[in-house]
């Protein structure tokens, strides 16, 4: 039996009671949860706010979606989610005709996709290299990237990536996969091993490199830098805008973005981080930063 029907809540909310802080803005309106994923953080949302709060709640990821339904069947109408791109929040709110009073983005994966997915983003097990998030708005495979990218497009991707060695890594892919093409993430491991021969530093590489690829096929960078320039126009004046990245590009980008915006002011200078018991509970938020700013 699939795992994802065991344990579907496993994922534990990162940076939860900060976020539930930070959240709070004066008077009834409308929540956004642009990342809903296992729905953690949109059910602590709606527990603690009032019941004229609504909550909007974006996930594009197919079985994620279905399982936050469930979880959020609970609170009713107030509560409406959507089998979308957190890019389409601007258009959807203004269809709907409301601003929110706070819009979250909690990027990155969740314990169900890298665990349960099968789709590929863990070198822990050997399943087919697909790494699509959604299978909707992702053009492309992983595997799709690495046996048919050209050298200056997987460079690109590995660089960007901060993948070490990146032009002589895409290379070494090239030669490979004339030979056999790549299947499984079992493949991608094992020409990791062969290319680095890494010894203590292999996890850290292995993340790396399927965090690049998977970044690529999901075109995140792209998506969020879409979401930072629209999103707050959907904000009402005081509403809050909170990130939480989980990667130094993803930071940089959120950080200009609220610094450069006239639309906003940062409330904060530094990322706020987890605190050393949060991340003993849950290793997962080690590298979470979350950034606030407000709609002025
Ligand atoms: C870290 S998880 C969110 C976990 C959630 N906050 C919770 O507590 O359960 C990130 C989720 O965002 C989703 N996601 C990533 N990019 C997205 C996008 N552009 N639009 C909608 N959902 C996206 C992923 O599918 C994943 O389920």
């Amino acid at each position: 039996m699939c795992r994802r029907n065991q344990q579907p809540f496993r994922h534990i909310p990162v940076l939860l009671k900060e976020v539930l802080e930070w959240m709070k803005v004066e008077g009834e309106g409308v929540f956004v949860d642009g990342t809903v994923g296992m729905g953690g953080h949109s059910e602590a949302i709606l527990e603690t706010t009032s019941a004229k709060d609504l909550l909007y709640g974006f996930e594009w990821n197919e079985d994620s979606f279905l399982i936050a339904k469930k979880r959020l069947a609970r609170f009713g109408d107030r509560v409406r989610l959507f089998n979308k791109s957190f890019t389409e929040i601007p258009e959807t709110l203004e269809k709907e005709g409301v601003l929110a009073k706070a819009v979250l983005l909690d990027l990155g994966l969740s314990s169900f996709l890298l665990e349960d997915s099968e789709r590929g983003f863990t070198f822990q097990k050997d399943e087919p290299l697909d790494m699509r998030m959604s299978y909707s708005y992702a053009r492309l495979t992983a595997k799709e990237v690495l046996n048919h990218y050209d050298f200056l497009n997987l460079e690109r991707v590995f660089s960007y990536g901060e993948v070490p060695a990146s032009k002589k890594f895409a290379k070494f892919i090239l030669e490979k996969r004339k030979n056999k093409t790549f299947e499984t993430t079992g493949d991608l491991v094992q020409a990791v091993r062969e290319f680095y021969r890494p010894g203590r530093r292999e996890k850290e590489l292995l993340a790396v490199v399927f965090q690049a690829l998977r970044i690529e096929v999901n075109q995140e960078m792209q998506n969020l830098e879409k979401a930072l320039q629209s999103i707050p126009q959907v904000l009402r004046k005081g509403g809050r805008f909170l990130v939480i990245s989980f990667h130094s590009l993803e930071d940089r980008l959120v950080k200009r973005a609220f610094k450069g915006d006239p639309r906003l002011k940062p409330l904060t200078r530094k990322p706020i981080v987890p605190s050393e018991e949060e991340i003993r509970k849950n290793s997962r938020a080690r590298s979470a930063k979350l950034r606030i700013a407000e709609r002025v």
